[in-house]
């Protein structure tokens, strides 16, 4: 069974598969209507539940976009409105989505959901983001960087902000495709030392600097992310705001980094918080295209699990 449940878990190779694949239906698409099929319809016959038990703009619509390029056709679900939210099991839930559907997307909180998930569905499953990672927005990030750019390997990537789940992806990838990442942020949002010590075992140089300015000397990408996330109590935002503005990315701090550097936000973003609009609107701004890019990555990754 194919899962994609997160980057560290799946093949290098395969990994880059994923990426060439997604370039390449890009390419062969350019330039059409985003709703005519995609050549040879590779997901014909197949059914896809997407369910959101958080909210949700570019996954939603790129999963359900994609499928419906590929041939295939969506149900959307939402969390609370199953019985998973009414104390059925997920392993119960699984089984029986197994039984209509080909494949199973989910955006969750708690990882041991989409683990459990995968353990008992019959269908590959796909992670759309949980309270510790988010895979697939880091396979568009890739693809969106060596498009512009070439191969990320080597590449020194800087994360400015929260540890959080989309870093957390980022230090896989790291791992995977060959990459060095810089942290900065305060040490109590540091990424977490099992993702750290993975991405190291695999050869990055993986650096904490505290100084933001010091941190993106050299810097061929610059990425953020929102100081509070989802799955982070309102409560602590005042806390998150004071610790993390002195990691915002404006120009100041991008005029440290290579002159060609890109910068990076996986959305939705807190404008003037953790980036300024003078750079998510800037010349190193790649956001709009990292945002395409999930539909194109996220094809890949499902004609990977299912094989077609
Ligand atoms: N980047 C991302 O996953 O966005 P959504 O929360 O809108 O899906
Ligand atoms: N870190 C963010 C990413 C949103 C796509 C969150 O989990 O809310």
């Amino acid at each position: 069974m194919k899962h994609f449940l997160d980057i560290h878990k799946t093949d290098p190779a395969e990994l880059r598969s994923m990426i060439d694949n997604a370039r390449a239906m890009k390419e062969a698409r350019k330039g059409r209507p985003r709703g005519t099929p995609d050549e040879g319809s590779p997901l014909a016959g197949r059914m896809v539940a997407l369910i959101f038990e958080k909210p949700s703009t570019r996954t939603r619509v790129s999963f359900d976009a994609g499928v419906r390029q590929m041939g295939g056709q969506t149900m959307v679900l939402s969390g609370a409105d199953m019985q998973l939210g009414h104390g059925e099991t997920i392993a119960d839930t699984a089984r029986v989505l197994s039984r209509y559907v080909d494949l199973i997307m989910i955006r969750t909180f708690d990882e041991s959901v989409l683990l459990e998930m995968a353990e008992y569905a019959d269908v590959p499953v796909i992670n759309g983001l949980t309270d510790r990672t988010h895979p697939c927005q880091i396979m568009a990030d890739v693809l969106t960087y060596e498009e512009h750019r070439g191969p990320i390997t080597g590449k020194k990537v800087v994360w400015s902000g929260d540890g959080n789940n989309v870093c957390a992806s980022f230090l896989h990838a790291a791992g995977q495709f060959g990459f060095d990442l810089t942290f900065t942020g305060p040490s109590q949002l540091d990424p977490e030392d099992e993702f750290v010590g993975l991405a190291r075992k695999s050869g990055s140089t993986v650096q904490i600097e505290r100084d933001p300015v010091k941190a993106v000397k050299d810097a061929d990408l610059v990425v953020t992310d929102t100081w509070v996330s989802m799955h982070d109590s309102q409560s602590t935002k005042e806390r998150r705001h004071n610790m993390l503005r002195p990691y915002q990315v404006n120009e100041e701090l991008m005029s440290h980094a290579r002159p060609d550097a890109l910068f990076m936000h996986c959305l939705p973003a807190h404008r003037e918080d953790e980036a300024t609009s003078a750079v998510m609107d800037g010349p190193h701004s790649v956001i709009w295209d990292e945002a395409e890019n999930r539909l194109h990555a996220q094809k890949a990754i499902m004609r990977w699990c299912l094989g077609v």
